[in-house]
């Protein structure tokens, strides 16, 4: 899982980033005992059952069973993948982690990334200084006039591009930057003569950041009606327009704390509303949302609301990222905005308040597409209720849900004043001949994924409807594989001594099993230091969360002279079920005529049986070799 980054790497990542002070920036923890407590941030509750153990720099969450070691909080609570986490926290403390084995090209693509970056930090910095400046008075007065006080304008990294051909040019070749550099950064254009200039001139500059933060692009507005109204960054090295979306990295707590992202059109409109306390909206960079814009969002929140212009062509792009952003897994809802209002003059005209009974009652999927059908309908004549009912009829045919399909039916038919019958009859008819199966015979959807299986780190975050307190056990485990577990898990050497007679398979459970996996893993590399190496070589959740649940365990460990006895008792338990399986053969033989591969199977188990008991007979000599 680990890729190309060595293991000393992540465990020095690992070991410098303390798991107190990096769930501190996302939890308040306080002390109890040697532990520390604080309300978990995977699952909704009231009182504080989420541990960090700062000695073993593990997590634990007694309502939910989430934990794991600080990498794995860090892809929970941020959604990232295991190098990105790393990535992330190796920055943090300043460890670089660049892959040992990465190709010459590589590296110089990583340099060069570098080197945009802080070029785009420096031109960030002259922009910024320029609408504080001298040059700034007319940029500050258009926001003022737009309602935006100054430190929102600070906090996001607003600028001026002062009406100067070599002004950021000058200011960047002074701090070391070529004018191949800023060219490539596209904040220059080439003129007649190969002569270069400032792309962006007495424009109001917003800094598209990164999800750290960094910036990696511009939006260029101009201060009146003059055209183009933007001009933005061209693509770059650092900068994809579809893979980014505008101040994700502010919003990104936004969503966790509202528990939905806002989806708006404009820099402007993300901007405004956050002065206005909604801190969860971004904005899809240009018109309409992309596929992978939809499933950067799905990765920190399941819930999205579209608030763009309400305009004909604000409907149509809202009509077209419902379907993106469904697709993705999103829950989606339209807020629906007077015509001639956008998000921004929304909240300066009539409010938050205002805004939060549009966020409120923003209609789900299906109440948006049918109504903006029957919005759009002339219901006058019997041509356009056709059409319309046609329409409806795909949006229908489409639910998975049969009650939605019905109390959808219904309201439908009351709109159109067509009688239910008739507009059951008609979707019928519309999905026999589509071939979809009729809602009258119930197909139930199966598409369920709260944990249990293992996968979706994300989902069990923004807390599934019912939260059933985790009883930390595992179904079908039993005592002697988690009591032997616990034990090699916190006594190494322990591990070196069944290594020859104990094997992942001598467990019944798969989570034993893979858990022993891991147990080796972590022992033959070496790393078995305190309870959180081990979560490095986790690749499940249900494995990771297992450890955790052992590791926090309140009952006392057993002894570890009890180890070979524990091995002895699964070993036992094996032979117990070999035998069973034996007998019901045995069974099943006499009943039969004689079979020749149940026959050479049987005595392979006998075979197997007679060993065993052997071993067991002089006296369970475990380490042998
Ligand atoms: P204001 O008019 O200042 O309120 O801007 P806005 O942020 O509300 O923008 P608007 O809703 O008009 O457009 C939405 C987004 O589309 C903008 O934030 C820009 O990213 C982009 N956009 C708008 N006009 C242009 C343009 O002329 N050129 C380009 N390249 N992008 C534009
Ligand atoms: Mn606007």
């Amino acid at each position: 899982m680990s890729g190309l980054i060595p293991e000393r790497v992540i465990a020095e990542v690992r070991e410098r980033n303390d798991i107190v002070s990096v769930v501190s920036e996302y939890v308040e923890l306080r002390r109890a005992g040697k532990n520390w407590k604080g309300l978990c941030p995977f699952h909704k509750e009231k009182t504080p059952s989420f541990n960090v153990n700062p000695e073993d720099q593990f997590y634990y969450c007694f309502g939910c069973g989430a934990g794991g070691n600080v990498i794995n909080f860090v892809m929970a609570i941020e959604n990232l993948s295991f190098r990105e986490a790393l990535e992330r926290l190796a920055e943090r403390v300043g460890i670089p982690v660049v892959s040992e084995r990465a190709s010459p090209q590589a590296r110089q693509q990583q340099s060069e990334r570098e080197r945009l970056l802080e070029l785009h930090k420096a031109a960030q910095e002259y922009f910024h200084q320029n609408l504080f400046g001298q040059a700034g008075g007319l940029a500050r007065q258009y926001l003022a006039a737009r309602g935006i006080q100054s430190e929102t304008a600070r906090q996001f990294g607003l600028g001026y591009a002062p009406a100067e051909w070599r002004g950021l040019l000058g200011y960047l070749e002074r701090r070391g930057f070529s004018e191949a550099e800023c060219l490539a950064a596209g904040l220059a254009s080439e003129g007649r003569g190969s002569r270069c200039y400032d792309r962006f001139r007495s424009r109001l500059m917003f800094p598209v950041c990164d999800r750290r933060g960094e910036p990696i692009a511009f939006g260029g507005r101009v201060l009146d009606a003059s055209q183009p109204k933007y001009l933005n960054s061209p693509e770059t090295l650092i900068f994809a327009k579809g893979n980014n979306l505008y101040r994700l990295d502010l919003a990104r707590r936004g969503f966790r704390d509202k528990g939905f992202a806002i989806l708006v059109e404009g820099y402007m409109d993300v901007i405004s509303l956050y002065q206005m306390g909604f801190d969860n909206a971004v904005a899809a960079l240009g018109t309409a949302v992309t596929e992978n814009q939809a499933r950067i969002l799905h990765r920190f929140t399941k819930e999205v609301v579209i608030a763009f212009d309400g305009d004909a062509a604000g409907e149509a792009a809202a009509w077209r990222g419902l379907e993106i952003l469904r697709k993705q897994g999103l829950r989606v809802r339209v807020a629906e905005l007077p015509r001639g209002e956008d998000p921004d003059t929304f909240v300066r005209t009539y409010g938050g308040q205002a805004f939060e009974e549009l966020l409120n009652k923003a209609p789900g999927l299906t109440e948006f597409k049918l109504g903006t059908i029957i919005r759009r309908a002339d219901l006058s004549t019997v041509e356009g209720k056709v059409a319309a009912t046609g329409r409806i009829m795909e949006v229908l045919a489409g639910l998975d849900s049969p009650v939605e399909k019905n109390e959808y039916l219904r309201w439908s038919a009351a709109r159109l004043k067509i009688s239910e019958d008739v507009l059951a009859a008609e979707l019928e008819a519309y999905e026999a001949k589509a071939g979809i199966e009729s809602s009258s015979r119930h197909r139930i959807s199966t598409k369920s994924n709260n944990r249990g299986d293992g996968k979706g780190r994300g989902g069990s975050r923004t807390a599934p409807e019912v939260q059933r307190q985790w009883s930390g056990a595992i179904q079908g485990l039993s005592d002697i594989e988690s009591n032997l577990l616990r034990l090699l898990l916190h006594n190494r050497q322990l591990i070196h001594r069944v290594k020859g007679v104990l094997s992942p398979e001598d467990f019944r459970h798969p989570v034993a099993q893979r858990a022993m996996e891991c147990l080796f893993t972590c022992y033959e590399a070496g790393h078995l230091e305190n309870g959180a190496a081990i979560f490095d070589y986790v690749e499940d959740l249900s494995v990771q969360q297992f450890f955790a649940s052992l590791l926090t365990s309140r009952s006392s460990l057993p002894p570890a002279k009890a180890c070979m006895q524990y091995v002895r008792r699964l070993q036992i338990m094996h032979l117990k079920d070999d035998l069973k399986v034996l007998e019901d053969q045995i069974g099943r033989v006499e009943q039969r005529p004689l079979d020749a591969r149940l026959v050479s199977q049987l005595s392979n188990l006998l075979i197997k049986y007679r060993q065993v008991r052997e071993e067991i007979s002089r006296g369970f000599q475990l380490q042998r070799g």
